[in-house]
């Protein structure tokens, strides 16, 4: 027997039956082809299967899909595209934050988590977020690197916005911006 549901999943809405045992990691990947979300134990040791659900990092082998019947889910694929990379992706592809991938789909998914609750956070803050999400290959230190380089472009990009904002920044009506040029 079946149940229907509705997964608005980076902002798109899937009305869709599934039966009340299924997990969501596995409705998204079976049902809704969106294979970046990885599963590398099914038993909420790995982290691999991470997704945002109301933009609260979660484990989706914990999840069954009509918990999340209703809600918002971003999956890595909602996150940037090919020519457009989310900070994060485009901080692990230049730290070298990856070397399989198999786990980054996940850490990436947690670590935006992180910088969106806690924009300023440190070496040590990271380490303890990564507690939940293994890496076979990499040893840690680059994907660290590429979550405090991600976090420092997000800073300055906040940064850049509020001074396009800030009155001082705007030229008085009729004058140049840079007076004497
Ligand atoms: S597959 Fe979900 S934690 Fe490993
Ligand atoms: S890069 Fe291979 S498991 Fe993390």
């Amino acid at each position: 027997m079946t149940h229907p549901i509705t997964l608005t999943i980076n902002g798109v809405a899937h009305p869709i039956e599934v039966e009340p045992r299924a997990l969501l990691v596995h409705v998204l990947r079976d049902d809704l082809n969106l294979t970046g979300t990885h599963i590398g134990c099914d038993t909420s040791q790995c982290g691999a299967c991470t997704v945002l659900i109301e933009g609260q990092s979660v484990k989706s082998c914990t999840v069954l899909a009509v918990q999340a019947d209703g809600q918002a889910i971003t999956t890595i694929e909602g996150l940037g595209s090919a020519d457009r990379l989310h900070p994060l992706q485009a901080a692990f592809w230049e730290k070298h934050g990856l070397q399989c991938g198999f786990c980054t789909p996940g850490i990436i998914m947690m670590a935006t988590d992180l910088l969106a609750t806690n924009p300023d956070t440190t070496e040590a803050q990271i380490r303890h977020a990564l507690e939940g999400n293994l890496c076979r290959c990499t040893g840690y230190q680059n994907i660290v690197a590429a979550i405090q380089a991600a976090a420092a472009t997000m800073r300055a990009t906040r940064q850049q916005a509020r001074a396009a904002e800030s009155p001082a920044a705007q030229s008085p009506v009729g004058q140049p911006a840079a007076a004497g040029v």
